[in-house]
């Protein structure tokens, strides 16, 4: 996935960055698994760039904004991942992540770690209305049985204003830390 060296012995943390309208508060993760001892960088999806503050990203984790493919003979941008966080993340991502679609580097990275093994899990943030496709859920069933984690939150109701004050971004590391701690 990369070849760049990790320059910490602390585990790296790709947060996976959706375009989802609570993707504007990815600091309170970023923060969170910094006080946790990880290093973290930061994917997004090309339509999430709009919801994130670039400078503010690459101040907070010491690395730019990752959202498309490198020209070949470039470096890699970050260290390989130790585990990856995907929150917020959307319907369309989730969907297309468990159909096997590659066609953001966000998704290409979420495919491919799978096979290599790498613990992953995923916040969704969505309302029930989009939840209600079966698609989702059969998208959550796949995930599920590729060992993905999934967070315990429930989608909240259209128009609800989404609940962005309760939502649990710590979730995403008290899912992934035993899973990165413990035996792989
Ligand atoms: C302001 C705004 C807020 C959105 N919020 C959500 C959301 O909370 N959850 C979701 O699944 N999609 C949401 N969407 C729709 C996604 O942005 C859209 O499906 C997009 O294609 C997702 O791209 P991505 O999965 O590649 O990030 C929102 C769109 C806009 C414009």
């Amino acid at each position: 996935m990369s070849d760049q060296p990790n320059p910490s012995k602390k585990p790296f943390l790709y947060v996976v960055v959706c375009a989802a309208g609570i993707a504007g508060d990815i600091g309170k993760l970023i923060t969170a698994a910094q006080e946790q001892q990880w290093d973290v960088g930061v994917v997004a999806t090309p339509q999430a760039l709009g919801f994130l503050d670039a400078q503010e990203i690459e101040t907070r984790t010491g690395y730019p904004i990752h959202s498309a493919w490198r020209s070949p003979g470039d470096p890699r941008p970050l260290p390989p991942a130790d585990a990856i966080a995907v929150a917020p993340a959307t319907f369309n991502t989730i969907n297309k992540w468990a159909a096997g679609f590659a066609d953001t580097l966000a998704l290409g990275i979420l495919c491919e770690a799978h096979g290599l093994g790498i613990p992953t899990a995923v916040l969704p943030y969505l309302n029930s209305a989009m939840a209600a496709h079966p698609a989702y859920r059969q998208s959550l069933d796949r995930l599920r049985e590729m060992s993905v984690l999934i967070s315990s939150s429930e989608p909240h109701r259209p128009k609800s204003g989404g609940g962005a004050d309760q939502f649990r971004w710590e979730e995403a590391l008290e899912l992934l830390t035993p899973a990165v701690s413990g035996p792989r």
